[in-house]
């Protein structure tokens, strides 16, 4: 791995202390950091570096998968980490940095590789990139990389603007969009599946597939980021980024031997084939719903617009579910069903994958239940395979037997940790490219106006459950059904 400087914005936030570190550490653990690396974090708080390397290593404590338990070796990690307090406005802290970031590169024998993680809200991405440039912070002979978090625009114009400001700065192949999605594990799978399976290839197209669900519930409400949720929504939150990739690297037909530019191109082809939704027929394709008061796993939860920060009689959307089309020779006739949703039953991320029934079907064999794939993406990561057998019992009926496949691999890393690690080699391959971000918002958008123009019906449903019934008409208009939990 190339030696870096890693140079955070945000670095006395909750991702920080809950993702970012426990990625470092356990890239270190595994020997995936080059012994000489350097962190700077930056934010707002006067903290020294000691205070700074404490959180660091309390973060591990609390949220890492593997707990420090050499205490050598922790130390060797945290000695990298050093504290700057940095006005983002302040020109005079980005000299500042620049002196750290060279000093710590001169200490360590570094290449002046930097990369710079922002950890920070949207609105400060420009001002940071233009700082970082006007410093010289950027300048220097090593790569400069831009790592940044979602969300990227809040609609297809203000993505655009966002793109064009950081553009000035900084190259498309220095831009590392995170999507964590995409780092999860199972997810990476997804680009290999089908190729290297012949078994799954055989039947990977509208031949054989009846449909496909893509499901994100999650059991949270809100939590305590009212005034960005109220804002964004289901649509902006999940949909928009996460539920679209998750699409994307199910269909996309990659070659083999992908690489970064291939696996990224033959993305943006899925998104430049899905039927754009017409004005004023998004209601016909795309549900709503709001969570309304309810219980999760018998504890009562109040509903969305009692929750505090949320205004009242807010029609923000917590739940969205909507029917997709991809115009292509794979893929032509197949629906997509897309959902997502706070308050719901469980947390759960998943695909499932129905195959058509046998052609000639007839009598008893009517009843026969469809083949499934499903596989789950979180909590977790398997693979099933629903096939029919004859029940011994009663041999009129059929009984669906369950051939679950998981990997034997002890432990597996985090989203986080895996995108890390790709940035710092530069492997961008699972990362959002822009042309991807901007067809998604492009595809979203017509569904943001007919949302704010109130033409597409807000449903309560209540928290604990599977969300509006409104979202079944989805999937029977086509003669399916949505699989729960099956
Ligand atoms: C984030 C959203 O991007 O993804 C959150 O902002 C959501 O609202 C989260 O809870 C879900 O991620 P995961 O990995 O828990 O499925």
């Amino acid at each position: 791995m190339n030696a870096a400087s890693f140079v955070l914005f945000g670095a006395t936030g909750d991702l920080a202390k809950r993702k970012i570190y426990p990625a470092l550490y356990n890239l270190f653990v595994d020997g995936k950091l080059s012994e000489g690396f350097s962190v700077v974090g930056l934010g707002r708080r006067a903290w020294s570096d000691e205070t700074f390397q404490a959180n660091v290593e309390q973060a591990l404590y609390d949220f890492s998968r593997r707990k420090p338990a050499d205490r050598g070796e922790l130390a060797r990690f945290v000695r990298a980490f050093r504290f700057q307090v940095l006005d983002i406005d302040r020109a005079e802290d980005y000299a500042q940095l620049r002196e750290l970031v060279e000093r710590r590169e001169r200490e360590l024998g570094l290449t002046p590789n930097r990369m710079f993680y922002l950890s920070v809200g949207p609105e400060y991405f420009g001002t940071i990139a233009n700082h970082i440039e006007a410093s010289g912070l950027g300048g220097a002979d090593g790569w400069k990389r831009l790592v940044i978090e979602k969300p990227f625009g809040h609609d297809l114009a203000s993505a655009r603007a966002l793109n064009a400001k950081l553009g000035e700065t900084f190259a498309e192949e220095e831009i590392y969009r995170i999507d964590h999605y995409l780092g999860k594990p199972m997810v990476q799978k997804l680009e290999l599946l089908q190729q290297s399976n012949p078994v799954l290839q055989a039947l990977w197209s509208n031949h054989y597939i009846a449909n496909v669900q893509i499901t994100a519930s999650e059991t949270v409400g809100v939590e305590t980021r009212a005034g960005y949720y109220d804002r964004a929504g289901a649509i902006r939150d999940m949909f928009q980024n996460h539920m679209l990739q998750l699409l994307m690297m199910l269909t996309a037909q990659l070659p083999k031997n992908s690489t970064a530019e291939t696996v990224r191109f033959k993305k943006k082809k899925v998104m430049e084939a899905l039927d754009p939704l017409q004005q004023g027929q998004v209601a016909a394709s795309v549900v709503r719903g709001q969570y309304a008061a309810g219980a999760i796993a018998g504890v009562p939860v109040a509903g969305y617009a009692d929750e505090p920060g949320i205004p009242a009689g807010s029609t923000n959307d917590t739940y969205v579910a909507a029917r997709l089309t991809i115009d292509d020779a794979f893929w032509r006739g197949v629906p997509f069903y897309i959902r997502t949703g706070k308050r719901l039953q469980a947390k759960s991320t998943r695909i499932v994958i129905e195959f058509k029934p046998p052609l000639k079907q007839s009598g008893a064999d009517a009843a026969q239940p469809p083949n499934l794939l499903i596989i789950d993406i979180n909590p977790n990561e398997t693979i099933t395979l629903q096939l029919n057998a004859r029940d011994t019992q009663d041999k009129a009926r059929f009984r669906p037997l369950h051939l679950d496949l998981r990997d034997d691999a002890e432990e597996t890393p985090e989203a986080y940790e895996n995108l890390i690690g790709d940035a710092l080699r530069g492997d961008a391959t699972f990362f959002a490219h822009w042309d991807e971000v901007e067809l998604s918002w492009r595809w979203v958008q017509p569904i943001l106006e007919a949302f704010a123009d109130g033409e597409v019906p807000l449903h309560p449903y209540e928290a604990g459950g599977h969300g509006p019934a409104a979202a079944d008409a989805l999937t029977a208009r086509d003669g399916y059904r949505w699989w729960q939990g099956e």
